[in-house]
């Protein structure tokens, strides 16, 4: 069934919630007529349950709403370094802790985790709850490697229990009213996208401190290859239109006399502060993608252009946010807010994003359904990047992406 089915959604209900609506249908007519598929259901309470969730990773763990939400208590929480471990505990109102994840997944009153751990640890943690009977949601990216990447899949296969990915890009505004205008033809033919995710710390800076060490010492972001961390830029386009990116060719920049980048520099033996990708879809549609530590610009955009529309993001240049479709341009979204339990309907991390997936996945669970981003958009998400940076030490050659869709 559908969202919009779910949720029993009539069009004038779903037009209330976007700004300037009615001139928006009036304009694009036939088009916006069609059932808004896409559109997160205005919630209704349907059940009492309370799903008990385990909470790991005290620094963007503590950044969810998992406390506020009707169907969900959090049960624990755990972060190797105890003020992190109490900032969590604070954060949730919880009174249980554990000193690891590896003790928190023996609690046998556990139905959930979400694992906001380190990136490289996120494959072998999602395991290991699995391994436990627990259903998972991980912060991005989904893994690290193909072999990762095949073990998750066949994990979640074998259990039958539900991983979701919390990627931020999925829910922000802008990505959810460019889900709904291609769902609904606004686009026409999207022929062609660009996605950027740009987050500075050239050497020297507050921030590459910030970021690449803790007390001192290295932390798992120090030398990341950028198209290891993908998704914020592929969730554009995969996370809009559905469509798997089958080939990559992808050019990576080389900071010159940079303390962190070089084959001898850092765990990742990564030389690249940016990779900047040309992919192609199954849908045979050129894809540009950036992810660059490097580049003095910021933030989380894309840009979507078919034969009959465009949308802009919003972006650090000036560029003001812009959807330009048959006889209309609108320069404001909606917030979607009605889609969310009544405690969750207010402002929240990456543009909004945080209590769209909380909910998501407690819903999922509740409703025993797969969630939005279930193991295999995660991995059509995080795989090509893996692809891409493999392509960046062969100078651009053209590499196939495979794919882990089910069989
Ligand atoms: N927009 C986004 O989607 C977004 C934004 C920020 C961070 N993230 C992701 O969230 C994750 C966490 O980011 P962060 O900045 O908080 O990272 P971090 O490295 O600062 O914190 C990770 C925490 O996990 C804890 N941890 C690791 N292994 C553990 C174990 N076995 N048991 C208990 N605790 C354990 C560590 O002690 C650490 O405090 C990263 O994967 C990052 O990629 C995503």
């Amino acid at each position: 069934m559908t969202n919009a089915a779910k949720a029993g959604l009539d069009r004038r209900q779903f037009l209330k919630q976007f700004t300037g609506a009615t001139t928006l249908v009036a304009a694009t007519g036939e088009v916006l007529a069609k059932a808004p598929e896409v559109l997160p259901p205005i919630w209704k309470q349907t059940s009492e349950r309370k799903i008990r969730i385990g909470i790991v990773g005290g620094r963007f763990g503590c950044s969810f709403q998992w406390h506020e939400h009707p169907n969900c208590t959090v049960a624990a929480v755990s972060d190797l370094i105890p003020k992190r471990c109490q900032a969590l505990q604070q954060r949730y109102g919880c009174a249980k802790a554990y000193e690891s994840l590896e003790k928190l997944v023996l609690d046998p009153s556990i139905d959930a985790v979400g694992v906001f751990t380190d990136a490289p640890s996120h494959a072998k943690h999602v395991l290991l709850c699995m391994d436990h009977g627990k259903h998972v949601i991980s912060a991005v990216p989904a893994c690290m490697d193909l072999e990762q990447a095949q073990a998750m899949k066949a994990k979640k296969e074998a259990t039958g229990l539900k991983y979701m990915m919390a990627e931020t890009t999925y829910y922000r505004r802008h990505t959810m009213m460019a889900r709904r205008l291609h769902r609904d033809g606004a686009f026409g033919n999207l022929i062609y996208c660009e996605a950027e995710y740009y987050h500075p710390w050239p050497s020297g800076s507050g921030e590459r401190h910030h970021l690449a060490f803790y007390n001192g010492k290295r932390t798992w972001r120090y030398g990341l290859p950028p198209m290891l961390y993908p998704t914020h830029s592929t969730g554009f386009l995969v996370g809009v239109t559905g469509e798997r990116l089958t080939k990559v060719s992808c050019v990576g920049h080389r900071p010159p006399g940079d303390e962190m980048y070089g084959e001898d520099k850092n765990v990742y033996r990564n030389p690249f502060d940016s990779g900047m990708g040309m992919f192609l879809t199954d849908r045979s549609h050129p894809f540009r993608c950036n992810v660059s530590w490097g580049i003095k610009a910021h933030g989380e955009r894309a840009q979507w252009f078919g034969d009959k529309g465009a949308m802009y993001c919003a972006a650090s240049g000036g560029q003001p946010t812009n959807i330009i479709i048959p006889g209309k341009r609108m320069r404001s979204l909606p917030n979607f807010w009605e889609a969310l339990p009544p405690p969750l309907r207010h402002a929240s991390g990456h543009g909004g994003s945080h209590t769209f997936i909380t909910h998501e996945f407690i819903d999922a669970l509740v409703e025993d359904r797969e969630p939005a981003i279930d193991i295999y958009e995660a991995l059509a998400y995080t795989v090509p990047g893996i692809v891409a940076h493999q392509s960046s030490f062969k100078d651009g050659e053209q590499l196939a992406i495979p794919q882990f869709d089910p069989a």
